[in-house]
């Protein structure tokens, strides 16, 4: 038989370069975000000249373009000075407020002190190296959410750091993301102002927004000629219709692409995307399903818990399923605040019952 990778060797690809299409791809342009652009830049560029930017607080919709447009601005200002030293956090991944503090200071080339030292000598510390390196940290913290769960207090992180800076003078600022609109009112006091003065707010993109991301992508992605504008046209108004989201709307975009290269064809037509419309947009992630991964090991077994048995569960009914005496009933009621802070679940005090909530898992 002949080799099929031979064989397949041989065909032209639809794709020119697939990177482009790929989720973690950092575009150079962001086309329908021209205002947020500016608005961000103007509160930054003091940094270029060595002045302490303000904090900024972007919050939005998934998929509307926040992460991207912080690290594209952070990596434009590296290109103009080398005064600020970008640094991204992903709070989903970095949970705890000495895990932020740890690698803070990693990143400004220090050695991370012993655990078991105080969060508060491990500020002073971070504020020190600060001060004698002459840095201007600016520290994106990404999904900030995550660090407001409830009893759990790891949102001190963004009071270390406002203290660092106005108490210990390290010329520091914070970009925090979000995807929840409440967020501000859940903020601590004292960090509130500080770091809500300066709010950027993302829209969820409209159709013709969504088709001019698309088109600047597939210059890059693609042969000339090899995507119908149809087709686009098609993409973009399911991805407006699903959220307004670019991240699915580009994966719709590659699946389609995928789907015209298993039929051999050398143009992407409106009927690849509809062939691959519904699949894809099953398949697309849901934000608990992109956390997911970053739960611990209660958390997910809780999730699933809710899951099994069903939307609006009672708190009486987890207990129950995951087997649990009175002592842990407690551990398990603050996990359910923290996942409700994090936006994954909803809790709804049951009727005449003290203390019962129907619990179901955010779509
Ligand atoms: N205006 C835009 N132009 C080009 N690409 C974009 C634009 N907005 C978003 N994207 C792309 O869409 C995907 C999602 O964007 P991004 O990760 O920045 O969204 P987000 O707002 O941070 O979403 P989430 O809240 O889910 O983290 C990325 O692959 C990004 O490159
Ligand atoms: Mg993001």
């Amino acid at each position: 038989m002949a080799n099929i990778f031979r064989q397949m060797e041989g065909q032209e690809s639809i794709f020119k370069d697939e990177k482009f299409l790929r989720p973690d791809y950092l575009p150079d342009e962001m086309p329908g975000r021209e205002a947020q652009l500016k608005e961000i830049a103007s509160y930054l560029q003091g940094a270029a000249k060595g002045k302490v930017p303000p904090s900024i607080l972007l919050v939005g919709k998934p998929g509307t373009g926040k992460t991207s447009m912080a690290k594209l601005l952070l990596k434009q200002l590296a290109e103009v000075s080398s005064k600020p030293k970008p640094i991204y956090i992903n709070c989903w991944e970095n949970t705890s407020r000495f895990g932020i503090l740890s690698r803070l200071i990693t990143e400004l080339g220090d050695m991370m002190p012993r655990r078991g030292i105080a969060s508060d000598e491990v500020v002073e510390r971070l504020a020190e190296i600060g001060r004698r390196g002459q840095v201007m940290p600016i520290i994106i913290l990404d999904e900030v959410d995550r660090l407001l769960a409830q009893g759990s207090r790891e949102d001190e992180i963004l009071y270390d750091l406002s203290r660092a800076q106005e108490a210990l003078g390290l010329r520091a600022s914070v970009i925090a993301i979000t995807n929840d609109e409440e967020l501000p009112v859940k903020l601590d006091a004292r960090v509130r102002s500080s770091l809500t003065n300066h709010t950027v707010h993302f829209a969820q993109y409209s159709p013709s927004q969504l088709k001019s991301i698309l088109k600047e992508r597939v210059k890059h992605a693609f042969w000339a000629d090899a995507v119908d504008d149809d087709a686009l046209g098609l993409c973009a108004a399911v991805g407006a219709k699903a959220g307004g989201d670019a991240r699915l709307t580009i994966h719709l975009l590659w699946a389609a692409a995928k789907r015209a290269e298993v039929e051999g064809k050398k143009k992407l037509c409106v009927e690849h995307v509809q062939a691959v419309k519904e699949r894809s947009l099953m398949h697309a992630k849901t934000p608990l399903e992109r956390k997911e991964g970053a739960l611990d090991e209660l958390e997910k077994k809780i999730i699933d818990a809710i899951k099994e048995v069903g939307q609006g569960v009672s708190t009486e009914k987890i207990y129950e399923k995951l087997n649990v005496d009175s002592n842990s009933q407690r551990n398990i009621r603050h996990r359910l605040s923290k996942l409700e802070k994090a936006g994954l679940i909803e809790m709804v005090e049951a009727e005449g019952k003290n203390k019962v909530f129907k619990v179901s898992v955010k779509k």
